[in-house]
């Protein structure tokens, strides 16, 4: 087994963030035109120190394990990030500690990235930070 394969099948042990975020500000869904496989998640976002920040991030993807694992390390990664932060990372730094992907799995990441800047895209209010002292109207 590859180090790539040994480091995906610790990831699936025991994946994080799997599943909806019933209150989520954001939802994004991706598929896979190379492989047919779809991706969802869900992000949650907070104030703190006057920034809105991503609180929570979910996922669930129908099929493919190495789509499962980037986007557990995914999803753990966007914890405490603005909206800007989190859409300028790119696929491979969403697959953190499990990368680089090897040639055959590149899609697998740029499906999690998809997903999370279709999320993004879905909320606008989230995009900008609020300015300290003002509060929010939904
Ligand atoms: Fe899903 Fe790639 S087709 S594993
Ligand atoms: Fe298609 Fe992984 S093989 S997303």
């Amino acid at each position: 087994m590859s180090d790539f394969e040994q480091k995906v099948r610790e990831a699936l042990a025991s994946p994080q963030n799997q599943g909806e975020i019933a209150d989520a500000d954001a939802v994004g869904t991706v598929g896979s035109p190379d492989c047919g496989d779809m991706l969802r998640m869900w992000l949650k976002f907070t104030e703190k120190d006057g920034k809105r920040v991503i609180d929570r991030a979910s996922f669930q993807s129908f099929g493919c394990q190495t789509a499962i694992a980037v986007a557990s390390m995914a999803t753990e990664l966007l914890k405490g990030k603005t909206a800007e932060e989190a859409r300028e990372l790119s696929a491979n730094e969403l697959t953190g500690d499990l990368g680089p992907l090897p040639p055959m799995k590149i899609h697998c990441g740029q499906l999690v990235e998809g997903a999370l800047k279709n999320a993004l895209d879905q909320t606008p209010a989230a995009t900008s930070a609020t300015p300290v002292g003002t509060t929010l109207s939904e």
